[in-house]
C-alpha cells in the first residue's frame, strides 16, 4: 500500500522532479528580483546608496521633522530633478505654503520632469500632480511614512503571494529525508520570518525600532527559502539519493 508518509521526493519519476525543480528554479529567480526591486526602490530614501535600517525607518515611519517634499527629493527622488536650483524652487514654495499665486514660477518643473510618473496610469498614480490642490496637500505634508492605504495593499499582496509560494515549496520539501523535527522547524520557519516581516512594517510605522524587525524578518525569509531550495534540490538530484525506493 502506497503510504504518503513514506513517500520521498527522490522516488519522483524524472518528469516530477523536472516539475518540482522548475518550479523551485523559478520561484528562486523571482525572489531575486523581488530583493532587487525592494533594493532599487528603498535604499536611496536616506539620499545614501545602500540600504540601511534608516532607509527602512524613513520608508515606513517617516520623518517627522520635514515635509513630504523636502523628504523625497533628498532620498528616492533625488535623481528624478538633477538640477539642485530647480529642487530647492520645489522646496521653498511648498514652505512658504504651496501658494497659487507663486505656482507659475514651479509649474514647468513638476510637468517636465514629475508628471510622467504622477498621474493616472503613472507609476505614482496615487499621488497625482494634475492638479494645483493635490500638489499643494501633497507638497505640504509632513513625511509621515507610507500612507495606511499603501501598507494595507503592500501586506495583503505579499502576505497571500509569498504565502502561497512558501505552502508550496513547503510541500516539496515536506518528503525530503531528514530529521522530522528539523523539518518541521524549518517549514514553519518561513512563515514565521514573512509574518515578522509584515507586522514589523506596522509597528515601525509607530515606533521606529521595529526597522530591526523588518530586516531581521527579511533576511530570515530569503535564508529560510535557501534552505528548503538546497535540501529539496539534493533529495532530487544528489547521488546519495539517486537510486533509493
Ligand atoms: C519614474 C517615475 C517617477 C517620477 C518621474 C517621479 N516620481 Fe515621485 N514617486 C514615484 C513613486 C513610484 C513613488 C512612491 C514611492 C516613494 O514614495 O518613493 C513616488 C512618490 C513621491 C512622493 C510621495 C507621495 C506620497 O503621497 O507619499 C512625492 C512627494 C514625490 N514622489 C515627488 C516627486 C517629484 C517632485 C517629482 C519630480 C521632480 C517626482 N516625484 C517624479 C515615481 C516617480
Amino acid at each position: 500500500m502506497f503510504r504518503l508518509r513514506e513517500f520521498r521526493i527522490n522516488t519522483l519519476p524524472t518528469g516530477g522532479k523536472l516539475l518540482c525543480t522548475l518550479f523551485l528554479v523559478c520561484m528562486g529567480i523571482g525572489y531575486v528580483f523581488c530583493q532587487l526591486n525592494v533594493f532599487f526602490s528603498y535604499n536611496r530614501a536616506d539620499g545614501r546608496m545602500g540600504l540601511s535600517l534608516q532607509d527602512i525607518v524613513i520608508t515606513f515611519h517617516g520623518q517627522p521633522d520635514m515635509l513630504l517634499i523636502e523628504s523625497k527629493l533628498k532620498g528616492t527622488m533625488r535623481e528624478r530633478l538633477d538640477d539642485e536650483s530647480d529642487r530647492n524652487s520645489l522646496v521653498n514654495w511648498a514652505k512658504r505654503g504651496a501658494r497659487k499665486e507663486e505656482f507659475n514660477k514651479i509649474k514647468g518643473i513638476i510637468i517636465k520632469n514629475c508628471l510622467r510618473c504622477h498621474t493616472a496610469g503613472g507609476k505614482s498614480a496615487f499621488a497625482p500632480f494634475d492638479k494645483l490642490s493635490t500638489i499643494a496637500d501633497t507638497f505640504t505634508r509632513i513625511n509621515k511614512g507610507v500612507p495606511v492605504s499603501r501598507l494595507i495593499t503592500l501586506s495583503h499582496i505579499h502576505m497571500i503571494s509569498i504565502g502561497m509560494i512558501f505552502a508550496l515549496t513547503g510541500a516539496i520539501f515536506l518528503f525530503t529525508p531528514i530529521n522530522e523535527k528539523l523539518k518541521i522547524a524549518l517549514l514553519i520557519s518561513p512563515f514565521g520570518s514573512l509574518m515578522m516581516d509584515i507586522f514589523s512594517w506596522w509597528l515601525t510605522k509607530l515606533v521606529p525600532i521595529f526597522a530591526i524587525t523588518v530586516l531581521v524578518g527579511g533576511i530570515f525569509t530569503v535564508i529560510a527559502f535557501l534552505i528548503q531550495f538546497v535540501i529539496s534540490m539534493l533529495t532530487m538530484w544528489s547521488r546519495e539519493y539517486r537510486n533509493t525506493d
